[in-house]
């Protein structure tokens, strides 16, 4: 039950509201129902070059305590990231993003921070992380950190100043009331309804969106948007080249309104300028509809926003053979997102079930949604594992979440190489198979699929910046055009369980897939016409 109410937290958001529908049929005419017809693309959208790197980026999302453990006691460590950066590396990844790496009680695995310019002992020292940097940089890889800035932990020094001196120059930066005020507009969901706490040394209650141990800083106090730039400052000097930012819409509130508020918009540009002057860019985990996105990915705002609600809507197409949802949110989400912005779609993070989960574990449908993951615009997110097939765990140390936090499984043994202690939580089930060991060495594996699919996003500009313009086309198919000056590429994803049959304009004489290498159908009269075999992706373009 608490897994399921989690789940609908990060659909619903923390203030309740419904951010995309999930796969009613198409209105406009954009389904094209279950018959093949000849698809015209008409003029595509205009082409504006970003050769940005983070444009041209797949990242990899990880949790160190989960990755590799170094030092046999079970948890996961920097050393054992470093250890494992030629993975990452040889599978084509080129950003990393680390969930929190900071001092923490771990009262939300990390998102409760005590120290912001420090490193969790479990994982290792600022000097590990150093390391860390080096080894990636030397292998062409990005670090991106997780800056928790909307509350720290109860531990935080500045919190306890706050607390012990109520007339001290930390006093305001948290947010205090006597009575427990209002809470956000529409609240629900695990973190609980009542988001005041009382504070019995201070004697008064302390506002907070997420577990009582995350006290909200208070965004009107300019010491301590001061004091937070300057943490961005610290990483950024030790050459970290980007950030994640945690539920950054939610940093300012004037309560009852607690998202998208002007005090935040403010902040994150100021927050933009420092990190535009060393070059690094960020992402921002915003849960809202295309139109809210939109202003966050501004010029002087983020670079990058993620598609949470979104990501339900491949494993939707995936279980009910139809993609009509997932194409009109894609083609909504092009129409909004401003030129030089980039939306992040992924299939699961640490707060989703695994992709696995949400699909019976169907191996066809993991490569379809796969397929289309890294052949959609935008800037893809994989998450730990999902490369594998990684199941559910059964374990709880914080809440039902950790089911998609478990260790990385590397090989067959006991612990599946992640650690030779006991690890701090339980391998999922069938890591004996699901390994990067057993699957390195298996071209059909789900591994290899990644791989190759991640290759050839690299080696294919259409495929990263390329415009973006969707075909109607049979139910259980998402048929779009990536065009792009060095060459166009079609793509042709099928969610049904049956092969269906596709026929497309295309101003080619033959065409050929990039994915499967085998025979996709001919050109016949300036018409592609090929039976698609069943929850496949073909990249097509002309030999
Ligand atoms: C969003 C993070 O993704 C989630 O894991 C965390 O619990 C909340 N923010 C609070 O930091």
């Amino acid at each position: 039950m608490r897994r399921l109410a989690l789940l609908g937290l990060l659909l619903l958001g923390c203030d309740g509201d419904p951010v995309v529908d999930a796969g009613a049929p198409d209105a406009g005419g954009a389904d094209a129902g279950d018959a093949a017809i000849e698809l015209d693309a008409g003029q595509p959208p205009p082409f504006v070059e970003d050769d940005r790197w983070h444009r041209q980026a797949v990242f990899y999302e990880l949790w160190v305590r989960s990755f590799q453990d170094s030092d046999g006691d079970g948890i996961g460590d920097l050393a054992g990231l470093t250890s494992r950066l030629d993975y990452l590396a040889d599978l084509g990844i080129t950003g990393i993003w680390l969930m929190p790496i900071f001092p923490s009680p771990l009262a939300d695995s990390g998102y409760d921070v005590a120290d912001y310019v420090d490193v969790h002992p479990d994982y290792g020292t600022l000097a590990d992380f150093d390391a860390l940097t080096e080894a990636a940089h030397a292998r062409g890889l990005r670090i991106y950190l997780d800056l928790v800035f909307n509350h720290t932990s109860r531990a935080h020094a500045w919190f306890e100043e706050s607390r012990t001196d109520p007339t001290g120059p930390r006093s305001d930066w948290f947010v205090w009331s006597d009575t427990e005020g209002l809470g956000c507009e529409g609240a629900s969901g695990p973190f609980g309804e009542t988001r005041w706490t009382f504070d019995d040394v201070r004697g008064q209650f302390y506002f907070h969106q997420f577990y009582p141990a995350q006290p909200d800083l208070n965004f009107d106090q300019p010491a301590m948007r001061t004091a937070l730039l300057d943490v961005a400052r610290f990483w950024l000097d030790r050459g970290t080249d980007g950030f994640r930012l945690d539920v950054p819409y939610r940093y300012d509130e004037d309560l009852p309104v607690c998202v998208h508020r002007p005090g935040t918009f403010e902040f994150l540009r100021s927050l933009r300028a420092v990190t535009d002057e060393r070059d690094a860019a960020m992402v921002g985990e915003i849960l809202a509809s295309p139109e809210e996105l939109a202003p966050y990915l501004a010029d002087d705002v983020l670079q990058m926003g993620f598609l949470l609600a979104e990501s339900a809507l491949f494993s939707v197409a995936a279980n009910s053979e139809n993609a009509s949802g997932l194409g009109r949110a894609f083609d909504e989400l092009v129409a909004a997102t401003p030129t030089g912005g980039a939306f992040c779609p992924v299939l699961g993070n640490h707060d989703l079930p695994r992709a696995t989960e949400n699909v019976s574990d169907d191996p066809g449908a993991l490569r379809v949604m796969a397929g289309t993951l890294l052949t959609l615009p935008g800037v893809p997110f994989v998450y730990y594992g999902e490369e594998l097939g990684m199941r559910a765990g059964a374990g709880v140390i914080v809440d039902g979440r950790d089911s998609a936090r478990t260790p990385m499984q590397w090989d067959a043994t006991p612990t599946a190489g992640f650690t030779t202690g006991a690890p701090f939580l339980a391998v999922a089930p069938e890591h004996a198979t699901r390994n990067v060991e057993v699957e390195q060495a298996d071209p059909a594996s789900l591994l290899s699929h990644y791989r190759r699919l991640i290759a050839l996003r690299n080696a294919t500009p259409a495929l990263r910046t390329g415009t973006y313009q969707r075909l109607a086309s049979a139910r259980g198919q998402l048929v779009y055009w990536r065009r792009h000056p060095d060459g166009d590429r079609l793509v042709v994803a099928s969610y049904a369980r049956a092969a269906t049959d596709v026929a497309v304009s295309v101003p080619w004489a033959s065409a050929e897939d990039e994915i499967t290498d085998a025979p996709v159908g001919a050109v016949t009269d300036g018409v592609f016409r090929g039976s698609v075999p069943a929850q496949t992706v073909w990249v097509l373009r002309e030999p």
